[in-house]
Order: structure tokens, then C-alpha cells, then sequence
């Protein structure tokens, strides 16, 4: 369990930004049929950006949704990334048209070898046309969704330590 726990944290960047990415703060809201651009810019220690250290991946309800690794591949044809834009640390997501189905958690993954960092970040989109209903008490949810959901939690409790990390408490204030 500790391991573990070492492991999420230097993923999440306890070992002290040498890779730094940053979200616009959660949630984001946008409107059914709106182009969304998600937000997830990334700064190297030495820049400009090496593309072949560098692999971007987007999940998506826990699933591959755009990644680049050497070139840009997407699971569907309304979500990419631009390829120009990572060359200057713009890993932003672009998604077309979005609709109320694309509401949910996204992550963003940075590998910069050797450094990895994930961020995540909702969306939530409105649609007019739609009575608006709360789809967590519709439906019951999936024991995928709870897992999701557990890590979510988890993610932002570790997220909070991190932040700790960041910026300890000076030694001095006991
Ligand atoms: C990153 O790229 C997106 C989409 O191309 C754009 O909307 C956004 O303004 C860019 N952000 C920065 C910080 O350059």
C-alpha cells in the first residue's frame, strides 16, 4: 500500500515540478453543440519541447480517448489534440460539438521522460433541449462508475498532500 501511495504521489508531482501541468480549475461547463478546447498546458525544464520524450494521453470515463505518442491518435473522430500546439506545451483537448453525453471526468497524462504527470478536470455540458435530469440518481450506478468515482477521491485527496508538499510549512512556525 505504501508503494503504491509512494507511486501516485510522484506521479501527481511530489517529486518537485520539473514537468508542470496546468488545468483550468473543475468544472468546466459548456453548452450542448459547443467546441470545447480542455485545457491542459505543460511546461519542460529546458525547452522547446522534444517530441520523442514526450507522450500525451487522454482518458476519458476511464478510457483511451486521444493520445500522442510519436503521432496523434483519437478513439473518436470529434476529439483531438493539435500536434502544433504540443510543440510549444498545449496539450489542450479539442472536443467538436460536444453534447450532455460528454459530461464526465477527463484526465490528462504527461510523460515527459522521465517525469509523468496526471491532471484531471470535468466537464459538465448543458443542454437545453433536454429536461435536465441528475443521471447519478436515474440510474443506479455501474460498479465501474463507483470505482471511478473512488478514484476520484483519492486522486484529490492525494492532490491536497501534494499541494502540502509543495509548499511545506516553514520550520520555524512550531
Ligand atoms: C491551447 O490550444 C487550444 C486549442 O488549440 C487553444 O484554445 C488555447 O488557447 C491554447 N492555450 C494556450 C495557453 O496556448
Amino acid at each position: 500500500m505504501t508503494l503504491i501511495l509512494l507511486t501516485l504521489l510522484c506521479l501527481l508531482g511530489a517529486s518537485s515540478g520539473k514537468l508542470a501541468v496546468e488545468m483550468d480549475p473543475s468544472p468546466i461547463t459548456a453548452k450542448a453543440g459547443d467546441d470545447v478546447a480542455l485545457k491542459c498546458v505543460f511546461k519542460v525544464v529546458s525547452p522547446p519541447v522534444d517530441l520523442s520524450q514526450l507522450v500525451v494521453q487522454w482518458f476519458y470515463h476511464g478510457g483511451p480517448l486521444v493520445e500522442f505518442d510519436e503521432e496523434v491518435t483519437s478513439t473518436r473522430p470529434d476529439a483531438t489534440l493539435s500536434l502544433e500546439g504540443l510543440r510549444s506545451g498545449n496539450a489542450s483537448l479539442l472536443l467538436s460539438k460536444v453534447s450532455s453525453r460528454d459530461t464526465g471526468n477527463y484526465r490528462c497524462y504527461i510523460t515527459y521522460a522521465p517525469d509523468i504527470r496526471i491532471k484531471q478536470v470535468a466537464l459538465e455540458v448543458e443542454d437545453p433541449t433536454q429536461i435536465p435530469s441528475k443521471p447519478k440518481g436515474a440510474c443506479p450506478p455501474t460498479v465501474d462508475a463507483q470505482l471511478l468515482q473512488k478514484m476520484d477521491h483519492i486522486i484529490r485527496a492525494l492532490e491536497q498532500i501534494v499541494g502540502k508538499l509543495d509548499h511545506p510549512v516553514p520550520p520555524n512556525r512550531r
